[in-house]
Formats: structure tokens, C-alpha cells, sequence
């Protein structure tokens, strides 16, 4: 379809192009002073999620849970942690949410429970336990070695050892996560059931965690040595994870979820943690032939080095794996991997701005993770304070409560996340400036800039057509056509001259203030990490 008559097509999903933002829930904004976030300070929060002209939320672990590994160990699929609020406040959230224009989606945990789970607990009952077979169990090898090599996140084997049975249970993270058997139906049969328990209170979708994870080798082989071509972990590791994730088997799962999402009015969506860094085999989880996830997370944009021609590099691969019609999503944030103000741009708000301009321009969906809006930092906190298990586990690793800590609303104590006499569960990064208060007020902050783009992304003047197209890609900068719009972005910390081919058309938007509404022409002068994006309307090739 040319690119004139998707904008005038009202017939694209509401998720195509939309603009997510990742709530971590425990460290958003706190209603009772307990020092932990929770759904009331949300539903508090939603007239400044409506400022950012975002389209829907998607909420991190709600379910209860022992919090081993902060609700991504699930012991009821069915409720609410008792920390954030009831299944009453989160449905009022779903309803209030709904009044601001914003949906609410869910994190879904298939891959593993909680071993607080009853199901778990009746598991470890004895081998004719009901549950027994919904784990993954396997006989030691010679000397009570673990069945095979397969290793946990954690970086020890991914086999705990159940002595009551002489057994050994599959973890991939923590012992207290044992993973499901998918290969037994009354798995699938559930999850459904659990889909369509929220999704019938109005939830609009499920981020799924782990989405490659599900099914693991029936014959349990083991991991081949990993080649230089795998991902970091992978090397690090020393195996490439093929029998223990990323098996076939579970898009026959995503085909049949896919059906019953599509079945509901609007259709609720499926966005996949796929952890997945070839392009086609990313592509393969939208579906081929049958559609599977409608928004899959993309990691080799994440961990892409900041430069005009990497990112480049990554968003035509990108866009070049997908198959036809499938939605690409932008993220360069999260509560795993850490913040891209700090990763990218040495936390500079320059170097944020130009980064939140390229991704909001990019055609696709977005999601941010809260205080992205802010350029807020990961936060050095010291070891003895640390709380996740998973990232303490291997020394070398920065830890992941270094981007998991509290959104700063003002300068003061506890930075308005909570009372000023509460301890927040983690501490909160230097928050002086650098806080909705302050940024509010000040325009040329990071948080103002997000709002122009975030009006213009809900406009859909920015970010939802299917079409890119590079116009001038150097060491510098990366200038491209989405749709119809031009953005010319210098990713660099030097001031840079560019050379269109013809003008770029009216300044919707620029990293430096008072621009908009400028004619900009083929020549453009920019500053480090000056970048803009202008109503090119050059004629589609
Ligand atoms: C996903 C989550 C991460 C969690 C893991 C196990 O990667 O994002 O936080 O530790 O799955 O559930």
C-alpha cells in the first residue's frame, strides 16, 4: 500500500504504531507509604501518563508472587500482589486508564511459576503427583550429575536436585523458578484459560516474558559449544541455547493465542520478550504463513552501539527480516537491560533527545521504560544494597536494580515516589533536577521535548507508516524518510554539516528549542546531537 493511503487507512490496529511505556510497578509511585509502588499510585498517576500521548501501559509483574525474582516467580496467575493492590484496583485502573485513552497490558510468565506455586508444591509431592508432570523432571547421570549442560541465568546448571524423588527439576533462572512442561496439554489448556481470565476483564494484552522460551528438547540434549557469531551471553556462557529455548514447537502456542486475541473487540495484543538476535528468526515469531505475536521486542536494536551508521545498520536489518505487514517495535530501555540515556549517551540530554527523536520517528511501535521520558540514569548502587538475586549471582555483571529504582516526581526526600518518612524498596538516583517537578517547568528539558514527539507519534504524523528509507547515512549522521516525514539526526558529539538532496520541509520538531515551524533546507548545519525531524513530503520513490 503506498504510504499516502496508510495514512488515510483507519483500518490498522490501534497497537500499529502505537506508543507503549513500560510501568515497573513497585517503582512508580507509591499511594500508601509503604516505600513500594503500587496500582492506586498508578490510577494517581494518570493524568501525567496521558501528557506523554501514550497509547497504553504495560504494567511488570501484578500477579501474586514470593518475589524471589520480583514477581517474574508466579504463584497465582489469577490475582494480584498483595504489595500493589486487589484485582478491584486493578480493574479500576483498566477502567480509569480507559478514560485517559491509554489500555493496560499485563506481564504474562509462562515459561516458569514460583516453587511457591501449589501446582509446584504438588509437584515435589512425589512422581504420581497431580502436577508432576507439569515441571520438567529428568533422572541424574553417572554420579549424580545434572541429566545434562544446560545453565541457568544465574551461571550454575539449570537443574536442581529434588532428593525426595532423586530427581533433578529444570530451572533456566532460579531454583525457586521451576520451568513448565509445555509438552503436556493441561499447560496450554491453562494458559489459555489465564489469557482469557484478564482479557475478559479488559485487558488489553500481555507483554509474554521469555516468549522463546517455552518448550525445551524432549530429549533433553545437550547445548552445542557456542561460536563466535552467538550473542554475548551465549559466549559467556560458553553454549549456544538451542535445546533449552528457541524451539519450534512454541509457535504453534502464539498461532493459537493469536486467534483468541484477535477474536476479542478491540483485539487485545501479544508483545513477545524474544530474546532473539537473528532478524528472520525474529521475524519468525510474528508468523510466516499464520500470524503469531503482533509486537515482538527487538535485543540487536538494544544492544547496538549508538553510532549513525550502527543504528542504521540495525533498523534496515530490522525492517528487512520482518515478514510483509509485521509491526516493528523500538525500545532501548528496560528493567533487564538497563537505560539507554546512560548506555547510548553518556547520559547527556542532548544525546537522549536525538535518541528518543530516532526511535519516535522510526515506523513502528514504541515503547518506553518509565523515566525514559526523563532521561533518567541507571543508578550505581552499592552491591550491599542490591536486592535481584539473578544479576548477584554473577559478580561481572552490573546489576539490574540499577535501572529499577524509583521515579522521581520531585527534588525532595524520596522525591515524591513515597512519604519522606518511608524507605523506598530501592534507593532513588541523584533526583535534584532531574525530576518530573523540575522538568515540567523547565522547557527545554528532555521531558517537554518527549511531549512534542509523544502529541506528534498519537497524531499519527510520526512513527506508524511501514516505509524508511535512508536519504544519507556518514560517520555522523543518519537522515531518512519515514513515511512522510524527514529526520536528520547527528549521533555524534561533534557539530556536523548535511547535504540533502533537496529541502527537508517545515521543523515539526528539533532537539534545540525555537525551531518548529522553520523551513529547513537541503543544507543544514547541525549541532552534536542536534536532530530533527521536518514534514519532508518528498515524493514517494
Ligand atoms: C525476563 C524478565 C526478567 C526475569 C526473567 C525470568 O527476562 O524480563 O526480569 O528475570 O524473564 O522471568
Amino acid at each position: 500500500m503506498a504510504d499516502q493511503d496508510r495514512l488515510s487507512d483507519n483500518s490498522w490496529p490501534w497497537w500499529h504504531g502505537a506508543t507503549f511505556y513500560q510501568v515497573y510497578v513497585r517503582s512508580w509511585r507509591d499511594s500508601n507509604g509503604d516505600g513500594t509502588g503500587d496500582l492506586a499510585g498508578i490510577i494517581d498517576g494518570l493524568d501525567y501518563l496521558e501528557s506523554l500521548g501514550i497509547d497504553g501501559i504495560w504494567l511488570s509483574p501484578t500477579m501474586p508472587s514470593p518475589n524471589t525474582d520480583w514477581g517474574y516467580d508466579v504463584s497465582d496467575y489469577y490475582g494480584v500482589h498483595p504489595d500493589l493492590g486487589t484485582t478491584d484496583d486493578l480493574e479500576r485502573l483498566v477502567k480509569e486508564a480507559a478514560g485517559h485513552g491509554i489500555s493496560v497490558l499485563l506481564d504474562l510468565v509462562p515459561n516458569h511459576t514460583s516453587s511457591a506455586h501449589p501446582w509446584f508444591v504438588d509437584a515435589l509431592s512425589g512422581p504420581s503427583a497431580e502436577h508432576r508432570d507439569w515441571y520438567v523432571w529428568a533422572p541424574p547421570k553417572a554420579g549424580n550429575a545434572p541429566p545434562n549442560n544446560w545453565i541457568s541465568a544465574t551461571g550454575a546448571p539449570a537443574w536442581t536436585f529434588d532428593e525426595a524423588s532423586g530427581q533433578y527439576y529444570l530451572h533456566n533462572f532460579l531454583p525457586t523458578q521451576p520451568d513448565l512442561n509445555w509438552w503436556n496439554p493441561a499447560v496450554p489448556a491453562e494458559f489459555e484459560s489465564v489469557l482469557r481470565f484478564w482479557w475478559d476483564r479488559g485487558v488489553a494484552g500481555f507483554r509474554i516474558d521469555v516468549a522463546h522460551g517455552l518448550y525445551k528438547d524432549r530429549q533433553l540434549r545437550d547445548n552445542p559449544p557456542a561460536t563466535p557469531d552467538d550473542p554475548p551471553e551465549a559466549l559467556r556462557d560458553g553454549f549456544r541455547t538451542v535445546y533449552n529455548s528457541h524451539r519450534p514447537e512454541v509457535h504453534e502456542i502464539y498461532r493459537r493465542w493469536r486467534k483468541i486475541a484477535d477474536g476479542y473487540e478491540p483485539g487485545r495484543v501479544l508483545l513477545g520478550e524474544t530474546w532473539e538476535f537473528d532478524y528472520e528468526r525474529l521475524g519468525d515469531y510474528y508468523g510466516r504463513d499464520e500470524a503469531e505475536l503482533h509486537l515482538c521486542f527487538n535485543f540487536p536494536f538494544v544492544f547496538s552501539r549508538f553510532s549513525a551508521r550502527d543504528i542504521a545498520g540495525v533498523v534496515e536489518a530490522t525492517l528487512a527480516g520482518l515478514p510483509a505487514g509485521a509491526t516493528p517495535t523500538w525500545t532501548a530501555s528496560n528493567h533487564d537491560v538497563g537505560r539507554f540515556p546512560s548506555r547510548w549517551c553518556g547520559n547527556d540530554p542532548r544525546a537522549v533527545k536525538a535518541a528518543l527523536l530516532v526511535m519516535a520517528t522510526l515506523p513502528g511501535t514504541m515503547v518506553l521504560y518509565y523515566g525514559d521520558e526523563l532521561g533518567m540514569t541507571d543508578v550505581d548502587i552499592p552491591r550491599h544494597l542490591q536486592l535481584d538475586e539473578i544479576s548477584l549471582a554473577r559478580p561481572g555483571v552490573p546489576g539490574r536494580d540499577r535501572c529499577r529504582t524509583p521515579m522521581p516526581w520531585t527534588g525532595g526526600k524520596n522525591g515524591g515516589f513515597t512519604a519522606p518518612s518511608a524507605r523506598p524498596w530501592l534507593p532513588l538516583g541523584e533526583h535534584s533536577s532531574l525530576n518530573v517537578q523540575a522538568e515540567h517547568a523547565d522547557p527545554a528539558s528532555v521531558l517537554n521535548f518527549w511531549r512534542r514527539l509523544g502529541a506528534l507519534r498519537r497524531s499519527g504524523q510520526i512513527g506508524t507508516l511501514g516505509h524508511l528509507e535512508t536519504v544519507l547515512l556518514d560517520d555522523q549522521c543518519w537522515a531518512y524518510r519515514a513515511g512522510e516525514t524527514i529526520t536528520v539526526a547527528n549521533l555524534s558529539p561533534e557539530p556536523a554539516e548535511v547535504k540533502l538532496r533537496r529541502g527537508a520541509g517545515k521543523i515539526l520538531v528539533s532537539t534545540s528549542l525555537g525551531q518548529e515551524g522553520i523551513e529547513a533546507g537541503g543544507h543544514l548545519s547541525l549541532g552534536p546531537w542536534q536532530a530533527l525531524v521536518a514534514a519532508g513530503a518528498w515524493p514517494v520513490p
